[in-house]
């Protein structure tokens, strides 16, 4: 896993833009699977703030939700889908036809799930993932298998209890749908995330503890093309 340090979380997010500037201006067609959560809005927000001021186009990209939430109403604002759209999605020039959810409110999900990986087709040129305090990517909990593909999964305390930070009411998901590790890790590149203290002790565990199922995020480790974007906080114990 290549390592890129930034002293503050500004830096970060201003290095993290500039580099997904790059990637979008050499491969304008760039197919892309993206996280919510707190994570990446502020990098979303300068990247919004990048196409207003035509540094970089998103027309001809192709944006898919990493994952979602069930049991909530398609238009709740803590939607994965709707926080993409609220932070990203509605303040660039990507057609709406070009980005990709996932329907968790529909009554077949299996169906949903064979789609989503259908579209998803040859992969991702580039992916971002936040990580959870569990070490979790996406809704793939501790003990996902390395292959697994887009599906429903029952959500892990610690994760249920994290959605609270993004719903306005106490209808708390207990489930959810998330691209499979074996799409993420067959990404050409991946891009990590993280800043805050909060997220040291899992960080310095994603990349110097043992390669397990039991923290998805070390298997990361053993992407070629992987790199671990932290401010000084998050990166405090590498
Ligand atoms: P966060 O969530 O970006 O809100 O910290 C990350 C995650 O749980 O994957």
């Amino acid at each position: 896993m290549n390592l890129l340090r930034f002293d503050s979380e500004g830096a970060w997010v201003a290095g993290v833009a500039s580099l997904w500037r790059d990637r979008l201006r050499t491969n304008p067609r760039l197919r892309m699977c993206l996280p919510s959560g707190n994570t990446p809005i502020r990098i979303y927000a300068a990247m919004a703030e990048s196409v207003k001021r035509g540094l970089v186009s998103f027309r001809n990209a192709e944006i898919f939700a990493l994952d979602d939430y069930g049991g909530l109403a398609p238009d709740d604002e803590g939607k994965c889908a709707n926080i993409l759209r609220r932070f990203l999605i509605d303040h660039v020039d990507l057609p709406n036809d070009q980005f990709h959810f996932i329907a968790t409110d529909e009554p077949d999900q299996a169906r949903v799930c064979r789609d989503y990986d259908r579209r998803i087709g040859d992969g991702f040129d580039l992916t971002l993932l936040g990580i959870g305090l569990n070490g979790h990517l996406g809704l793939n909990e501790p003990g996902s298998a390395p292959d697994s593909a887009t599906r429903r999964v029952e959500m892990h305390a610690s994760s249920i209890e994290a959605s609270t930070d993004y719903l306005k009411h106490s209808n708390r998901p207990t489930w959810g749908v998330t691209v499979g590790l074996k799409q993420l890790l067959a990404s050409k590149e991946i891009w990590l995330l993280a800043s805050g203290a909060k997220k040291a002790d899992i960080i310095c565990r994603a990349v110097k503890g043992d390669v397990t199922t039991e923290v998805p995020a070390t298997l990361l480790q053993k992407h070629p093309n992987c790199f671990l974007s932290v401010d000084a906080e998050a990166g405090a114990l590498l």
